[in-house]
């Protein structure tokens, strides 16, 4: 290219870059134009809300007064209820104010995801996040069952006060963008930074050699079942995506819910282990901390682990009568007398196993199997019930 060559090209170029100065003002002018559409959404929102809220306060105090509740009145309330929810939905498309806890990390910055899609990828990216991260724990705690080096166990550590801390970050992120991931799920998230905070400057004393294969193995463990747990969210994610019903649990969804019952059957045997095995780590500590060497560290964890066990355990038990149904009571009672009895019987038979060889593989099978028919059981009780109250 030569210098006039150049010129002409420049020349050209002012002639797209002013083409260019259109389309960005346009963008700017849309910009604006959609800041403002939000805030009259927002507006309108409030407004929506404001008004049912008002209608809501007099139905009720109708029904203190004991005025009788008619066909009209049933209307408007099944109304209400579905206007409530397509006010979520709304919602969701709206910009939204960050958490405390976002605006002490981030400060004032925007993390509102407004497209549908890309709140898919971004709740995908974060469960293959931590199966990523499961992953490596794995590695690294089997390492360190045969491996006795400090700073491989340092390593370990220290990747689970990043990832729990980093997960803290993007469930809040999650939560802004209209997950219903329960509290203690976060909380627990928190309370694990800590736990691995305080493993980090636990020094290398005797106690720590006496707990360390334990913890290895728990890590390990979980990990797995972060795996399972890993299979049966994305199940969950893809299929609802691919139904189009995010957060709609309707019954004509048949074959999600039988699919969503058979991988929590699969899923909560390995959950209570779990959880039965966090509650055994804080028994140990307790043990440990009566050892002359024990710090304050040794307590600390096991209050910690002590508190998840009973957090998780007490969690998930309420999030399966939620999925049965809410105003199924006794179903819930039976699930939890079976889930009892199932435990009863795992535990029976690792002891058995303990004890003497017993096969323990196709013990366990039949056990999932068993919990498994239950499950269905349950679901079809609750299908009929279902059928029942809308036929009322
Ligand atoms: N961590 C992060 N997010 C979770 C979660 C967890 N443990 N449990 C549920 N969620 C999210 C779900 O992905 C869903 O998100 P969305 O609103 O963005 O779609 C939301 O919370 C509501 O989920 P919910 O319908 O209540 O439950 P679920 O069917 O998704 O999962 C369980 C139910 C029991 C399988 C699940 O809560 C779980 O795996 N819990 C066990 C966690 C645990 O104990 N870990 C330690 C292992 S030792």
């Amino acid at each position: 290219m030569d210098i006039e060559e150049c010129m002409k090209e420049w020349e050209d170029l002012i002639a797209d870059y002013k083409r260019l100065e259109t389309i960005n003002k346009d963008y700017a002018t849309k910009l604006e134009e959609v800041g403002e559409l939000q805030a009259a959404c927002m507006k309108e929102l409030n407004h929506q809300r404001y008004r049912m809220s008002v209608i809501t306060g007099a139905l009720k105090r109708l029904e203190k007064k004991g005025v009788t509740k008619d066909e009209r009145v049933s209307n408007l309330e099944k109304e209400i209820m579905k206007r409530k929810a397509m006010l979520h939905e709304i919602e969701a498309t709206l910009p939204k104010q960050n958490s405390l806890y976002l605006k002490i990390i981030l400060g004032n910055v925007n993390v509102s995801i407004l497209n549908k899609n890309d709140k898919f990828k971004y709740k995908d990216e974060y469960e293959k996040f931590k199966l990523i991260l499961s992953a490596i724990a794995f590695v690294l705690a089997v390492a360190n069952l045969y491996i006795d080096f400090r700073p491989l166990q340092l390593i370990l550590i220290f990747l689970l006060v990043w990832y729990y801390c980093t997960l803290t970050i993007r469930e809040s992120i999650l939560k802004v963008n209209g997950s219903r991931i329960k509290g203690w799920w976060r909380l627990h998230h928190f309370i694990s930074t800590v736990v691995a905070g305080i493993l980090l400057i636990w020094p290398q004393n005797e106690p720590w050699e006496e707990f360390r294969h334990t913890f290895m193995w728990f890590i390990a463990y979980i990990s797995v079942v972060q795996y399972m747990q890993f299979r049966y969210q994305s199940g969950v994610l893809y299929r609802l995506k691919a139904l189009g019903a995010r957060h709609n649990m309707d019954i004509t969804i048949e074959g999600f819910h039988s699919w969503m019952w058979r991988g929590l059957s699969y899923l909560l045997p390995f959950l209570f282990g779990g959880y039965i095995f966090q509650l055994y780590i804080a028994y140990t500590l307790c043990h440990i901390s009566y050892h002359p060497e024990a710090t304050w560290q040794v307590p600390a964890l096991s209050i910690s682990f002590l508190m998840i066990g009973i957090g998780n355990t007490a969690t998930t038990l309420m999030v399966i009568p939620q999925k049965l149904n809410e105003q199924v009571s006794y179903l819930a009672a039976l699930f939890l007398v079976l889930h009892c009895c199932n435990m009863y019987t795992i535990l029976q038979t690792l002891k058995k196993k303990m004890q003497g060889g017993l096969k323990l593989r196709y013990k366990l099978r039949a056990i999932a199997y068993r919990l498994s028919n239950e499950i269905a059981v349950l679901e079809q009780k609750w299908r009929q019930n279902k059928v029942e109250v809308k036929s009322e």
